[in-house]
């Protein structure tokens, strides 16, 4: 069944890296995952991260539902010290699909609770949770807001790509952009939504600026008229307004941010020998939108501005830089390097390692102009059985603080604990990135508008029926 991972030993992965031309040194044991790092004044017990992952699986009105519960006691007993909470929308009209959470005075409820049960499955499985950081990623989805889009900016490679849900048609000339006014009145959601996140027991809140989400697709609004537009000072202008406000708003909060640290461009699938292979878009001159991005040579990471920009948020009080890049939408192989495409993706235009190596150097660089600032690095879940090895490599060089697991954790949300007690995964619950939790995200035809999502294969109790309706929905 593998397409690319091959390797039945570590030594096979590294001279693999080798002959692509970027050697990895793979540490001989997971021991330096397991040393505590410090950020804002706290203690963390470990190094491993569980990385934001949606469950699309709260209610219609951005509460947890109980798949959403399961999922965080799984995550809280899983024994990683660093608890990314997933994308929570600031407001309804900023949510990505129509089972994200939303954080409101009527869910913050729920979602404490959730927070709670997290907290205390991990107390029960670990002995003490005071080394453990729990926060959420607020999130306004912008551009992939449904079921209406709401553009930052014009964008002539994605827009086309864009579906405007609400009017059944790809985004086009004639939708409105956001106001300034409208823009400005989004700063006053992230501040309202993060009293709320200290409220409910959050340690932190990310400000997330990646995947081409509302921040993330600002970053890159070269073209955008006015204030948060054109100049890198303008394009940082609402990030560095949320971030300032909440500073002095809400005392006490740990402010963390992920953020892109390269865009690239869109990719799509071309039928070709009937395999549907994975083509960049056209682009004729200076790529006009792409943050991190060598305008000249979209292959290539421009890391300039993403360390300007890491830099400022930083003296302005961010904690904590989680390093990802690409659009899960558009080029969803620089997100998430995978041995099978989602469905609505096209078959791996680059071998996986090297997307994943992609990820190791820019959250290298971006560690290396961010010294004393704890980084986390994303993109491991594609090492499969060695991916503890290559990330102990990542932080024993300091070229990382942390390691982020993002697909593995939901087939193996105990990963953490098994590393600890036997140094390696369990081989059964390892990810082999076939994208089923992609494929559930992407699955709309449910009475709720949208599939909830986990990793049928290796959590069959609760995703096998799932996941079965899902097929059998698609096959004619
Ligand atoms: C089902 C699913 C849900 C995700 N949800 C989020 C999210 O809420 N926020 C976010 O920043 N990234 C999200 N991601 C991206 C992951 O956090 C991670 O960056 C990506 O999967 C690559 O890391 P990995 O190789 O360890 O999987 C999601 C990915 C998947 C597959």
């Amino acid at each position: 069944m593998a397409r690319f991972f091959q390797y039945k030993a570590p030594g096979e992965l590294q001279a693999a890296a080798d002959e692509l031309g970027q050697p990895l040194s793979l540490a001989p044991s997971a021991a330096p995952l397991f040393e505590p790092f410090r950020v804002g004044g706290r203690t963390v017990g470990n190094r491993l991260v569980v990385q934001p992952m949606e469950g699309c699986d709260g209610t219609l009105d951005g509460a947890p539902d109980e798949l959403t519960f399961r999922r965080y006691r799984r995550f809280g007993a899983g024994g990683a010290k660093l608890i990314w909470g997933e994308a929570t929308a600031v407001s309804a009209d900023a949510r990505a699909n129509t089972r994200q959470l939303w954080l409101s005075p009527r869910t913050a409820p729920a979602i404490e609770q959730m927070l709670a049960e997290c907290r205390s499955a991990h107390r029960e499985a670990c002995g003490d949770d005071r080394d453990l950081l729990l926060g959420l990623q607020l999130t306004h989805s912008g551009r992939y807001s449904v079921p209406r889009p709401l553009l930052a900016t014009t964008d002539p490679l994605l827009d086309p790509l864009t579906y405007h849900r609400a009017a059944g048609r790809p985004v086009n000339a004639t939708d409105p952009r956001l106001t300034d006014a409208e823009l400005r009145g989004i700063a006053d959601q992230y501040v309202t939504a993060a009293r709320l996140a200290q409220q409910v027991g959050c340690d932190f809140v990310d400000i997330k600026q990646c995947h081409h989400y509302l921040l993330s697709e600002l970053l890159s609004a070269r073209n955008r008229p006015g204030p948060y537009g054109g100049s890198l000072e303008n394009r940082t202008r609402l990030v560095r307004e949320i971030v300032t406000r909440i500073r002095a708003e809400v005392p006490g909060l740990l402010l963390f941010t992920r953020m892109n640290c390269y865009d690239g461009i869109p990719f799509r699938g071309e039928l070709i020998d009937g395999e549907r292979r994975g083509r960049p878009v056209p682009c004729e001159g200076p790529v006009p939108n792409a943050f991190g991005t060598d305008p000249n040579e979209w292959q290539r990471e421009d890391l300039a501005e993403p360390i300007a920009v890491a830099r400022e948020l930083v003296q302005l009080g961010v904690g904590m830089v989680n390093v990802t890049m690409g659009n899960p939408y558009a080029n969803p192989h620089v997100v998430r390097p995978a041995e099978y495409p989602p469905v609505d993706g096209y078959l791996p235009p680059e071998h996986p390692l090297l997307g994943v190596l992609r990820h190791l150097r820019i959250a290298a660089a971006m560690q290396a102009a961010l010294p004393g600032v704890p980084v986390v690095g994303s993109g491991y879940s594609w090492l499969q059985d060695f991916a503890h090895l290559v990330a102990a490599g990542e932080v024993a060089a300091g070229r990382v603080t942390c390691a982020g697991f993002g697909r593995a954790t939901l087939s193996h949300p105990d990963f953490a604990n098994a590393l600890k007690e036997q140094g390696r995964f369990d081989r059964k619950q390892v990810c082999r990135t076939f994208s089923y939790c992609t494929g559930l995200m992407r699955a709309k035809d449910h009475p709720l508008g949208q599939y909830p999502t986990g990793c049928p294969p290796f959590d069959k109790e609760a995703y096998g029926a799932i996941w079965k309706e899902v097929e059998a929905k698609r096959s004619p």
